[in-house]
């Protein structure tokens, strides 16, 4: 049985989170960032798939290398953040269903339907992306997720030698700085996006 998590959590996860374009200079550890993925890996993906693969740009040499193929203002904020994650996605997740999904041969879903298996590990690592901003925010960790960068050129640079492995999105991380963001954009009501048939 659980109970609606107290306001403060609320805040924390959605209402006073924000996305942050520079962060405060405090330092990540590497246990936070197992952390993020272990509680990450808990939220739901189709049949298990898990198919998020997520480098984490941590050193000055991968982060130039990022902020490189990044849009120029989105590079400037992964030379700045403290990480950067690359959120990628195995196209070829299925090959670790036996393990995963075990109860069922799910792999025979995916294996020669390469349509079936992209869109599926499109889908599924975006949930684990927003699964990585919110187990960061539970975690007192601020994000920044960008797509404004040349996917390809990523996928060469980090993912050559895993040619199945493709980027999705990236994510700064840190203590985010109040200083570097703007007033919150609007967020719309019930009514106006929502109908209840
Ligand atoms: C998938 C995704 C891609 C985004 N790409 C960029 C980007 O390339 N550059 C950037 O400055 N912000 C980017 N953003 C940030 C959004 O503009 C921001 O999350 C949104 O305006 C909400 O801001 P808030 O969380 O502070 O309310 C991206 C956000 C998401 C979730």
């Amino acid at each position: 049985m659980s109970e609606p998590l107290p306001d403060g959590a609320l805040d924390q996860l959605f209402r006073t989170a924000r996305t942050y374009n520079g962060y405060l200079d405090k330092p990540v550890s590497e246990a936070q960032l197992c952390a993020i993925w272990d509680l990450m890996k808990f939220g739901p993906t189709s049949a298990n798939s898990l198919p998020a693969r997520i480098v984490w740009c941590v050193s000055d040499e991968a982060k130039a290398k990022l902020a490189a193929l990044a849009m120029p203002a989105n590079g400037e904020k992964i030379l700045k953040a403290p990480v950067t994650a690359i959120i990628a996605m195995d196209h070829e997740f299925f090959e670790h269903l036996p393990e995963f999904f075990p109860h069922t041969d799910a792999r025979s879903w995916f294996a020669g339907n390469a349509p079936l298996a992209e869109v599926t590990a499109f889908r599924n690592s975006s949930l684990q992306g927003a699964y990585f901003i919110l187990a960061a925010r539970a975690l007192g960790l601020d994000t920044g997720p960008m797509s404004g960068f040349d996917n390809a050129a990523v996928d060469a640079a980090f993912f050559a030698d895993t040619p199945n492995v493709k980027s999705n999105f990236i994510s700064t991380l840190g203590h985010g700085d109040p200083a570097s963001i703007f007033e919150r954009s609007p967020r719309p009501d019930f009514a106006r996006f929502n109908r209840i048939d």
